[in-house]
């Protein structure tokens, strides 16, 4: 009925490297081919559904789970979901690929480095976590592990967030087709 193959684009990174900008710029050109899309982003399902969850590493376990099995649902409901979440740590991420068929998880790597992320911080979270005011704040004083082989490299430095999400597009296209 929805005419699409659906699928799982999972954009991981630090906070701040554009994971959200470029969600919603790569929805922009799925949409304009009609696809049906939803975003889940972290910030957002930490405000409701994971409401109760912090950010120690289990709770991050359990965040990125629920991220996982929320977008494995939509996917089973034919939707191509695209999810911005840190999930820092490669275990996290290897286990929500495994909840899904192997070409309908796309691992896109949001690769900005730290010192330019700090220098945008445009929530004002780095500050803070250097103030020692935030513990446990990724890439500060909790790990960050960059994928090996992820399906996309997005080099933050090089594209503009309008490049980078032509650059998911056209890796998830032929999937698409
Ligand atoms: S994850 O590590 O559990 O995958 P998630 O992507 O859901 O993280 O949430 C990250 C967002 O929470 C960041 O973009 C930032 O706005 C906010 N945040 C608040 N505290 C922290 C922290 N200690 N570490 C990282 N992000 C934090």
């Amino acid at each position: 009925m929805k005419g699409q193959k659906a699928c799982c684009i999972w954009l991981t990174g630090l906070s701040g490297a554009g994971k959200s900008t470029i969600a919603e710029l790569l929805e922009v050109l799925l949409k304009r081919e009609g696809r049906h899309t939803y975003i889940l982003d972290g910030d957002n399902v930490r405000a409701n559904l994971n409401s109760d969850l912090g950010f120690s590493i289990e709770d991050r376990e359990e965040n990125i789970r629920r991220m996982a099995a929320v977008a494995h649902l939509m996917v089973d409901a034919g939707l191509v979901v695209i999810v911005a979440c840190i999930a820092p740590l490669r275990r996290q991420r290897e286990k929500a690929r495994l909840l899904f068929e192997s070409e309908q998880f796309f691992e896109i790597f949001v690769d900005a480095p730290i010192e330019l992320c700090e220098s945008r911080d445009t929530k004002g979270l780095y500050r803070r976590a250097r103030e020692g005011l935030i513990a446990n704040f990724t890439g500060i004083d909790s790990p960050y592990e960059k994928p090996e082989e992820p399906d996309v490299r997005i080099d933050t430095g090089l594209s503009t967030p309008g490049e980078s999400a032509l650059q998911v597009f056209k890796k998830i296209q032929g999937y698409l087709l």
